[in-house]
């Protein structure tokens, strides 16, 4: 092959490397050229049968046209490498000359402002706030709370009893957060057992227990989770008519109107004696004069003062429980208990 030949063989080597349009299409022309059995190799192998002095002359030829293919070669990885990082470059470029994107603020659930609202104004009174367990035993969730075998409350089709209990103690989702009296209570009077058997008084209990509950229930205005808190306040002299006072000055409060008017309707409740349903009425906005069901409430059963581990004989006082969810609807005026649980931004958004 002459030394034209030789730079046809250059030239179609630098072509062939500038039509690779990829590093993997580049290393397949360079196999033509270059590679075991590529054409410049294959003139090399030529050589063998050549003299010393041809093989010099044309070695060197060869050379030289090896090395332009190399630089063309390294000259083609170069710039296929340079456009790679320039695509990329390109594709992950900010604009900065597009809007801005907003930044909205979080907030808290409107069941969740309502708790922390009520825990405020509880805590005013001077109401501890205690957490309990919502896997609960069937004694804190009814035996403790002298609720009888037969209560129909109890029963498969209003309880979600779970797995992991026994015949004797089965374990159920709380249907009410009125566990955590018994609970709250114990612990206290554990606290102030040598104070109590002293025959001291002891510190007065005053707790609110909010949190989750469940019942196997569901349409506009029940779920089956909802939220529930539990008061108590039990001393030596707590009466109804501190119930009666504490809670309609918690109503008013909550909902900020002092004619806000409360009424105690009788009612039972296995763990309270007696008992009463509270309901309010508001003197004005849409809802104004309708009777609204915000709580059950009594004088704590002798039998559940006991399950304390108190003499009833000695002490007395008083419990609720109301329904924050339901506090909530009527607070903002909402009508429908599942808008809190589907978790929709448009609606959540409100209340912020
Ligand atoms: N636990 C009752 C319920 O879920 C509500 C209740 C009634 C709580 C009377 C109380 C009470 O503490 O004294 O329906």
């Amino acid at each position: 092959m002459t030394s034209a030949t030789l730079d046809d063989l250059v030239r179609q080597a630098h072509s062939s490397f500038q039509a690779a349009a990829s590093p993997a299409e580049l290393e397949n022309a360079k196999a033509v050229f270059l590679g075991k059995s590529g054409r410049l190799t294959e003139l090399m192998k030529g050589l063998a049968a050549l003299n010393a002095d041809e093989k010099k002359a044309r070695g060197a030829v060869i050379n030289r046209a090896k090395q332009a293919i190399e630089q063309a070669l390294a000259d083609r990885r170069q710039a296929l490498a340079q456009a790679e990082l320039d695509a990329q470059l390109t594709a992950e470029a900010l604009d900065v000359t597009l809007p801005g994107r907003q930044r909205t603020g979080g907030g808290l659930h409107p069941v969740s402002l309502t708790l922390e609202r009520i825990e405020a104004i509880f805590g005013s009174m001077g109401f501890d706030v205690a957490q309990g367990p919502e896997i609960e035993t069937d004694w804190f969730n009814f035996s403790a709370l002298n609720t009888p075998e037969d209560h129909p409350a109890r029963s498969m089709h209003d309880t979600f009893y779970v797995e992991g209990g026994t015949p004797q103690a089965p374990l159920l989702l709380r249907t009410h957060t009125s566990p955590m009296q018994i609970r709250y209570a114990v612990q206290h009077v554990k606290a102030h057992r040598a104070l109590i058997d002293a025959g001291q008084p002891m510190p007065e209990i005053r707790v609110i227990a909010p949190g989750r509950t469940y019942r196997v229930d569901s349409d506009a205005t029940h779920s089956p989770m909802f939220h529930q808190c539990e008061g108590l306040w039990i001393g030596q002299s707590v009466s109804f008519k501190d119930l009666k006072f504490v809670f309609s000055d918690f109503c008013r409060t909550f909902f900020e109107m002092d004619d806000l008017v409360l009424r105690f309707r009788p009612s039972f409740f296995p763990f309270t004696e007696p008992s009463a349903e509270i309901d309010i009425q508001f003197q004005s906005g849409p809802l104004a004069g309708r009777w609204l069901e915000v709580a059950g409430s009594g004088q704590v059963h002798p039998n559940v003062v006991r399950n304390m581990g108190l003499d009833p004989e000695r002490y007395m006082g008083f419990a609720f429980g109301m329904g924050p969810d339901r506090l909530t609807m009527l607070r903002y005026g909402i009508n429908d208990l599942r808008l809190f649980f589907d978790g929709d931004i448009r609606f959540l958004s409100q209340f912020q």
